[in-house]
């Protein structure tokens, strides 16, 4: 495998390989690249839906696609602004909406019981103006804290619900079926890779706030760590060409999708590992 460096401390770009045409080695190696890295790309990929599914399971379990979202009750999350019949959607329309919600930074899933894993995304439709998916490592965010912060916060957890980040982009986004499905968890703010054991913070825009502390001691916290996670020299900016297969550790990284222009067609195929060995708890027990 031929393999550039995408950031000085995470993210490669592998060259000369078919995500169809693997071989055992090969699978080793790029879960190998995967745990290390945090973010992969590899480029030319014109796979079909399945290939991606069958590509995923290397990493883990599938996700099944949540209500709410384009693709609901498969194994793919469906980003774009098209709709049924082809047409770019106005910015009012869900879809567009969902867009918003996804160009502030977080983690895959962290609103979820079983949390994401992998997440592995296919560019089937890329506008011309706009629209990188931007990463951060938030492993090496971790490693740039001072080491009196690090004492701090280890043992700190957060709450983190779905319905938080859609109401800063709509108040009536959430439905009820999302709503009643995805009630408050506790996440631990530090998760700790189980085969490496590194470090990595684990917050974003679905954390509402800080475990056990005072509401504006946790404002404050948690805007400073978010201040300091997205500084630029900790970004990495993805600007997609067609084809291109993205894959990376929502446990160790948070991403955001940029805007783009809303004209243009944008469609990307998701699909999404389970980390099952990190379950959180619900906030209330009663479930
Ligand atoms: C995602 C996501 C951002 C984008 O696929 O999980 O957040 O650029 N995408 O669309
Ligand atoms: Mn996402």
């Amino acid at each position: 495998m031929l393999i550039n460096h995408l950031h000085p401390k995470f993210g490669i770009s592998i060259e000369n390989i078919k995500i169809t045409k693997l071989n055992e080695e090969q699978k080793f190696q790029l879960i190998n690249l995967f745990e290390q890295y945090s973010l992969i790309i590899i480029r030319n990929q014109n796979i079909k839906n399945e290939d991606q599914i069958n590509f995923t399971k290397i990493f883990g379990k599938l996700e099944i696609t949540k209500p709410g979202t384009l693709g609901s009750n498969s194994n793919l999350v469906i980003l774009t602004n098209l709709d049924e019949f082809g047409n770019v959607v106005d910015t009012s329309h869900k879809q567009s909406k969902n867009d918003k919600a996804n160009q502030q930074w977080h983690s895959d899933s962290s609103f979820k019981i079983i949390p994401a894993q992998a997440s592995i995304l296919s560019g089937k439709q890329i506008p011309s103006e706009g629209g990188n998916t931007e990463f951060v490592s938030m492993r090496v965010v971790y490693e740039n804290l001072d080491q009196e912060l690090k004492d701090k916060i280890n043992n700190l957890k957060a709450i983190h619900h779905f319905a938080h980040s859609r109401s800063k982009i709509d108040k009536n986004l959430v439905s009820k079926i999302e709503y009643e499905k995805f009630p408050p968890v506790i996440q631990p703010l530090i998760k700790i890779n189980p085969k490496n054991k590194k470090r990595a913070l684990y917050f974003g825009s679905h954390t509402v706030h800080i475990k056990d502390m005072q509401p504006n001691e946790s404002v404050n916290l948690l805007n400073y760590l978010n201040e300091f996670a997205t500084e630029d020299r900790f970004i990495y900016s993805h600007k997609w060409k067609k084809n291109d297969l993205l894959i990376w550790d929502n446990r160790a990284i948070i991403h955001r999708g940029k805007n783009y222009n809303p004209k243009q067609a944008r469609y990307l195929v998701r699909t999404t590992v389970e980390d099952t060995s990190s379950v959180a708890q619900y906030l209330n027990e009663k479930r």
